[in-house]
């Protein structure tokens, strides 16, 4: 029973860590005329476009705690409680109460609202009044020179947003998860990785040879291993790989949103120097999706759900070869981002 106590407190402390990030929550597209239910970080959210902007509340009426996600969007600028009618406008003020209309409306009649931008195509949030960082950069979406692919949603999956995000980050399991697309079997020694901080991002860098294949070149024919330069820009809960070949620049970016501590949704899109014709796009997503397919499992299977504390040595880092993940995980713990569930 202590013990249960003590994950739910942790637990707890990993979504406050968390708050302070921007997340995303849903395509702007899915953003229509009703409102939509999100959750995040253990919380339940409401979703609506009033006067034209994408505002996020609380899903629970000030009245009787009915979910407003059950509403309705009335003239497109206030929503309306399925149960009493209440409705609130977008700054989450409660401005028509139909019981009793003609009084005055009481100050307290109003849900949280939060923080909320609409950027790459997504509508993001941020539980904390004050946002501290910035949303994770895709530089490459305003480059007319790059063509991007379509936004991707996968899962959720049943794993923490810094497990995943960690996932990615590690390339010392190209050879045994995706063996033929981003490793060799035959050469499973891992590259030299440069590891440093950049503004918000720890950057790690590295060359490594993988299987030829449409992101890297196919020059070399089925077979050939080609030299591919790294630089993936990560934070907690993002990762932007920038691979570079004889074919030209090729980046992932990827957001996991953190819907609680086991269960995460993934945001992705991709962007390319070469081969812009959009027609070629679903060639490029087959391979994505079939190496976050390959990644899936993996990762749902890790335990503990969180990080565990490196101090713990629950998990046996061997170096230089995950020098990347340490330093992941170093600077999830100076950002006081709980561990050990
Ligand atoms: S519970 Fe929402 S109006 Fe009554
Ligand atoms: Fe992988």
């Amino acid at each position: 029973m202590q013990q249960l106590k003590g994950a739910g407190a942790v637990i707890e402390a990993y979504h406050t860590s968390l708050e302070p990030f921007w997340h995303p929550i849903l395509p702007s597209d899915n953003l229509k005329d009703n409102p939509v239910a999100v959750e995040l970080l253990g919380r339940g959210l409401v979703l609506s476009r009033l006067d034209g902007a994408a505002v996020v509340f609380d899903d629970v009426c000030r009245h009787l705690g009915a979910a407003l996600s059950r509403g309705t969007v009335v003239d497109g600028c206030t929503l309306r409680c399925p149960y009493h009618g209440w409705s609130y406008d977008k700054s989450g003020r409660c401005v028509d109460i139909p019981a009793r209309r003609g009084a005055a409306i009481p100050r307290e009649a109003r849900v949280r609202s939060y923080p909320t931008r609409e950027r790459y195509g997504l509508v993001w949030v941020c539980l904390d009044e004050e946002p501290e960082r910035e949303i994770p950069a895709f530089p490459e979406f305003g480059d007319s020179e790059v063509h991007k692919g379509p936004l991707r949603t996968y899962g959720p999956w049943r794993a923490s947003a810094p497990r995943i995000v960690m996932a990615a980050l590690d390339d010392t399991h190209f050879p045994w998860v995706h063996p033929g697309i981003l490793g060799d079997p035959a050469n499973p020694e891992p590259p030299d990785h440069g590891v440093y901080r950049e503004g918000e991002y720890l950057v790690s860098t590295y060359d490594m040879m993988q299987p030829a294949n449409d992101t890297v070149s196919t020059n070399g024919g089925a077979g050939a291993l080609e030299k591919v330069t790294y630089t993936n820009y990560v934070t907690p809960t993002s990762i932007r790989l920038v691979k570079e070949s004889a074919a030209g620049v090729y980046v992932i970016w990827q957001v996991a949103t953190p819907i609680g501590h086991d269960k995460s949704l993934i945001f992705s899109r991709q962007a390319r120097s070469f081969d812009r014709d959009p027609a070629r796009d679903p060639e490029y997503e087959r391979l994505q999706d079939t190496i976050l397919e390959q990644d899936r499992p993996i990762v749902e299977s890790q335990r503990p759900w969180l990080l565990p504390p490196l101090s713990s040595r629950m998990m046996l880092y061997v170096r230089p070869a995950d020098l990347p993940l340490v330093a992941f995980q170093k600077w999830l713990e100076e950002l006081s981002i709980p561990q050990e569930v």
